[in-house]
């Protein structure tokens, strides 16, 4: 119908290797149920060496350019915060190795984990504006703290693809948004560290806060209510963190925090995200696409999405999802990516953690690792080079 907008497709990639939390565990002698249950994260995706944001999000949107053409892609976001360059947009390269017409406007979003929905909320401006345009938001990262440090076990690496347009397939973006804005500093990456720096317990504390300040907005903007919702979509550094984040919301609406209610809500939103480890900004559409790639159907029911991104900034807003969605699905891709990774060892890992660029200006090709479609080949002369296989 008029003037309805959304997700109209969704599909994710992630990286060639993969490491088990055993093999980190053993490592640094932490007891297992930490990872398993305490943060609730089995593995993590880990780059090759020439995989990078901008063939993750290849990988991604590809799908959605073969299955709906690109005649009416005229805008490309591409949100993140692992970013390659300083002034060039991630997705000027993607959209090259896509493909794309000449005819459409590429830029780069940043707000630490919460870019990628901006460029939702941007993305349903412009369809509002021009009804005939789809336009293709990609979250892209990879997550990176400091070797033998607890952010360590929390890494990892994907990219989600969304195409947003009118009469969306899969999800309808409905009613108001719930805002917070807060000047914080639990976790940043200054422009010459590699590694995120993060302050874990401030980190926890902050994103509460913004949990209960979009609540709390919502609710003065004239959203749904609390049992409206059939499952909450958060942001997840770390499985257990959605747990925290809904158990929370519960408090602060007077309402009953029983682990069985809790894991109702969210339980299903989880499973990616525990086996994928951070992907930052795609880490809250990871959580909707194992939500809508899970067995019940949702058809018609409403969906809470709680967008957070540290320093902070973060939304809550409501997806309905379309009777037929299920149709439209990419389970058995996603679930492919996800199974298509080559472990690691512990050291094998190590050495692609430390793995850096000389930054002479010389040329400096990347070793071969990965077997997906685009390989990010090396520099020459500082310039980055990519090709599809
Ligand atoms: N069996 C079961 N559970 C165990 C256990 C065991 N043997 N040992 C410990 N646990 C539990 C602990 O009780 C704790 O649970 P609760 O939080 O429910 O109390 C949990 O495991 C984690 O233990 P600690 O808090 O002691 O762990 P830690 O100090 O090593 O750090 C962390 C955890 C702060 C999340 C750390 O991994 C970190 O700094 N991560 C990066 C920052 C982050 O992800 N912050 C999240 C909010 S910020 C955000 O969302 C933006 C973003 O993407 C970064």
């Amino acid at each position: 119908g008029d003037g309805v907008i959304g997700i109209h497709d969704l599909s994710f990639a992630t990286t060639e290797f993969v490491l088990p939390h055993t093999a980190l565990a053993a490592h640094n002698g932490t007891e297992i149920g930490k990872y398993h249950h305490g943060i609730g994260q089995r593995s993590m995706s880990v780059a090759a060496a020439d995989e990078d944001i901008v063939t993750l999000g290849a990988a991604a949107a590809e799908p959605l350019t073969v299955r709906h053409g690109t005649d009416r892609i005229r805008t490309v976001v591409l949100a993140t915060e692992s970013s390659i360059d300083q002034a060039k947009s991630a997705g000027v390269y993607v959209h090259s190795l896509l493909g794309l017409p000449s005819a459409t406007r590429v830029v780069e979003l940043k707000q630490a984990c919460y870019g990628a929905t901006a460029a939702v909320q941007f993305a349903i401006g412009l369809v509002h504006r021009d009804p005939a345009q789809q336009v293709l938001v990609i979250a892209s990262d990879v997550s990176k703290y400091e070797l033998d440090s607890p952010g360590e076990a929390t890494q990892g690496a994907a990219a989600v693809a969304l195409l947003v347009g009118t009469d969306p397939a899969l999800v309808r973006i409905d009613g108001p948004s719930g805002l917070f804005t807060a000047d914080v500093m639990d976790f940043w990456r200054p422009n010459y560290r590699d590694a995120a720096l993060v302050d874990g317990q401030e980190s926890i504390a902050a994103y509460l806060q913004a949990v209960e300040g979009t609540w709390k907005d919502y609710t003065e903007q004239g959203g749904h209510p609390l049992d409206e919702f059939s499952a909450f979509c958060y942001h997840q550094p770390f499985t257990r963190m959605a747990h925290k984040a809904h158990r929370h919301l519960l408090n602060t609406c007077g309402q009953d925090t029983d682990e069985a209610g809790i894991n109702r809500a969210v339980g299903r939103t989880t499973a990616y995200n525990a086996v994928i480890g951070n992907s930052y900004t795609a880490s809250v559409y990871l959580g909707l696409a194992a939500l809508l790639d899970q067995a019940d159907d949702l058809s018609g029911r409403s969906v809470g999405l709680l967008s957070y991104g540290s320093g902070s900034v973060a939304e809550f807003f409501a997806g309905r999802v379309v009777p037929g969605y299920r149709e439209h699905l990419r389970t058995e891709a996603h679930r492919a990516a996800v199974d298509r990774r080559r472990t690691l060892d512990y050291a094998a890992y190590r050495e692609l953690h430390e793995w850096s660029f000389p930054t002479d200006g010389s040329n400096h090709p990347t070793p071969a690792q990965s077997t997906g479609s685009f390989r990010f080949a090396g520099l020459r002369g500082h310039k980055r080079v990519y090709e599809r296989r």
